[in-house]
């Protein structure tokens, strides 16, 4: 039986990925800080799974939590990283930007450096961050989820790399989701919303066809060609 750590996996489309995974018999483990949304899918759960409170702004204790989980189920496979936060915030309030970055650049790294070098000592693994299709270009309604998001693209684009280059038997799948119908798709003028379920197939699929990198839903393929020719005049009125 194959084992997957999801890190938020507690709404929206890491819970979506959880729940697939558990139909698909696998030995799951999930975190996030909503310690009810984890007990409330243990209980729900057909097979018996693993839940850790774990937030990963916690950077001290990042590693602690997931050390604890890697020591459990010994040997894992796969970890889906699906934790995020974004905000509009046109008007750069601090506040916000800095608690995006804590959580979307810092507390992203500190696992995947973690998780990297677990697979690396373990021998082999399956790495798969959730980064976005607004990692291709800055937005200006959301500066800092946009940039954070090609901060982690760029991370798994490297981390890629240097398994090629060592040799490693670890694999890392980038996942560019356009709009998901969670409750992190905000504003005005969404389109080709996809629903969770959906959205989790095509990830679960990419996953097992181990993908470098994946647009989701596949039609987003076309506006990621569209965001990387735009010029910038065309951003800059959107
Ligand atoms: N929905 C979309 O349209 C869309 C599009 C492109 C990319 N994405 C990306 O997809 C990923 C999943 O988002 P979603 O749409 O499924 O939204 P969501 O339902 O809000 O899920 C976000 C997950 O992140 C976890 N999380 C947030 N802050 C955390 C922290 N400090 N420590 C640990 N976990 C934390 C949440 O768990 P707790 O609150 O329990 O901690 C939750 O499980 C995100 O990285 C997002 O940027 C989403």
């Amino acid at each position: 039986m194959k084992k997957a750590i999801i890190i938020g996996g507690t709404s929206g489309i890491g819970r979506g990925l959880a729940e697939l995974l558990i139909e698909h018999d696998w030995t799951v483990a999930i975190t996030g800080r909503r310690i009810e949304l984890l007990n409330e899918i243990k209980e729900n759960a057909k097979n018996n799974i693993l839940i850790q409170k774990h937030d990963i702004t916690e950077i001290n204790n990042s590693d602690e939590k997931m050390e604890s989980l890697f020591s459990k189920l010994k040997v894992v496979d796969l970890v889906i990283v699906s934790s995020g936060v974004s905000e509009l915030n046109q008007e750069l309030n601090w506040e916000i930007e800095n608690k995006l970055i804590e959580t979307n650049v810092n507390g992203i790294a500190k696992v995947y450096e973690f998780i990297f070098s677990k697979f690396k000592k373990q021998g082999h693994g399956h790495l798969v961050g959730i980064s976005s299709i607004a990692s291709l270009r800055g937005n200006r309604h959301a500066p800092s989820y946009s940039a954070s998001k090609a901060f982690q693209a760029n991370y798994l684009e490297a981390l890629r790399c240097i398994a090629k280059n060592e040799k490693l038997a670890i694999t890392i799948t980038d996942v560019q989701p356009g709009f998901i119908d969670t409750p992190m798709a905000k504003g005005e003028g969404l389109f080709w919303v996809a629903s969770v379920k959906k959205a989790s197939h095509q990830i679960y699929s990419a996953i097992l066809k181990k993908k470098r990198k994946v647009y989701i839903t596949k039609r987003w393929r076309v506006i990621a060609w569209g965001m990387k020719i735009a010029p910038s005049w065309v951003l800059e009125k959107i």
